[in-house]
């Protein structure tokens, strides 16, 4: 039987816990009593294939049309619809190494022969069209990636990803992009890959750069025939969305640049520790990116492993080994939860290493 679990899931979701957590990828929790006067709520909507004022607020944001949006459970419910929709047991699929473990895990649940391609930490974590050419193969019918990239944050630009767009098109494939880390830059943010053609399918949420996870607001954009593909696969899974759920997502939406802007002044606070750390400790090594709430660290000598067993037993300190990202001298940190605990996390690292 494929494998139908994730062991990154299972272990971020019982063993990533400190009191000094650096494991988390996303800003921390917004709270409900900020979100100012709440709407009239009501359990049972209009919502068979998606409320429509949820809809419209999701294509209004990222600037397509209400009927390219489906809506999904989170990013992880978003990915999970995506992937079974397009693929078919044996169906061949080019994603990029090192990447965020439940990608994988989706794949293999939903049957996909996988294939990687590298992005390096030489290399600065570049998306490069040359590696997935060499990769692509007549059979390939999906191309997946991140932008953000998780888990090194390294951002993706618009000619690299017309190009990826290019080389799907070329083998009659689809390119998937997970955008859920894409709002985390905060100037001049870049406009949602779908509008780079139609080949392109986005998935994203308001989870990770907006701190409303308990909403479980995820959505995929793709070209109308495909979302309404897309709906109908959903009506096997969660048939109809969580109408509450709905309603307070249209509320966020309505708030969605203060919920940002909230979060932003913690993870910039947080990147000007990091940058200093990384300047002053030896010993440790980063790609440093201008946007997101992760950061990739790799060690100078030895695994990631033990090195985070002891600073969790004797420095309550927490972060992601690289093992999950297939790169075990590496390990992951998160910014944009509270900087003092971050600022304290990466002081625990300096003195345990
Ligand atoms: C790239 C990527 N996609 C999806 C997810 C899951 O997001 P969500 O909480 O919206 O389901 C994560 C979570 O870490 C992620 O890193």
């Amino acid at each position: 039987m494929r494998r139908k679990q994730s062991e990154y899931m299972h272990w971020a979701k019982t063993q990533s816990r400190a009191r000094f957590n650096l494991a988390t990828s996303g800003v921390g929790a917004f709270p409900l009593g900020e979100l100012g006067p709440l709407p009239p709520l009501e359990i049972n909507g209009d919502n068979s294939y998606g409320y429509t004022p949820l809809k419209q607020a999701i294509a209004a944001r990222y600037a397509v049309d209400p009927d390219c949006v489906v809506t999904a459970a989170g990013t992880s419910g978003a990915n999970y619809l995506a992937f079974s929709t397009l693929l078919d047991p044996g169906d061949e699929v080019l994603i990029e190494h090192p990447t965020y473990g439940l990608l994988l895990d989706a794949l293999e649940a939903v049957g996909a022969v996988v294939k990687r391609f590298a992005r390096t930490h030489e290399n600065g974590y570049a998306l490069e069209a040359e590696a997935v050419r060499r990769a692509i193969t007549p059979k390939t019918k999906l191309i997946v990636v991140t932008n953000l990239h998780n888990p090194s944050s390294v951002l993706t630009g618009e000619s690299a990803l017309r190009e990826l767009g290019e080389i799907a098109r070329s083998v009659g494939a689809r390119l998937l992009v997970d955008e859920v880390y894409l709002d985390a830059v905060y100037d001049n943010t870049p406009r949602t890959s779908l509008l780079l053609g139609p080949d392109f399918v986005v998935t994203s949420s308001l989870t990770k750069v907006y701190g409303v996870s308990g909403l479980r607001c995820g959505w995929i954009l793709a070209e109308p025939d495909l979302a309404r593909a897309m709906w109908r696969m959903n009506d096997l899974f969660a048939a109809t969305p969580v109408h509450p759920g709905e309603l307070l997502s249209v509320a966020v939406f309505e708030n969605l640049d203060a919920v940002r802007d909230r979060f932003r002044r913690i993870v910039e606070a947080d990147r000007k520790v990091l940058t200093r750390f990384l300047d002053r400790v030896p010993g440790l090594s980063a790609v440093r990116t201008e946007w997101g709430t992760t950061a990739f660290l790799r060690l100078a000598s030895g695994g990631a492993d033990s090195f985070l067993e002891r600073l969790r037993a004797e420095c309550d300190t927490s972060a992601v080994p690289g093992r999950f990202f297939g790169l075990p001298e590496c390990f992951r940190i998160g910014m944009g939860v509270n900087s003092e605990m971050f600022a304290e996390g990466l002081r625990r690292i300096e003195e345990s290493l």
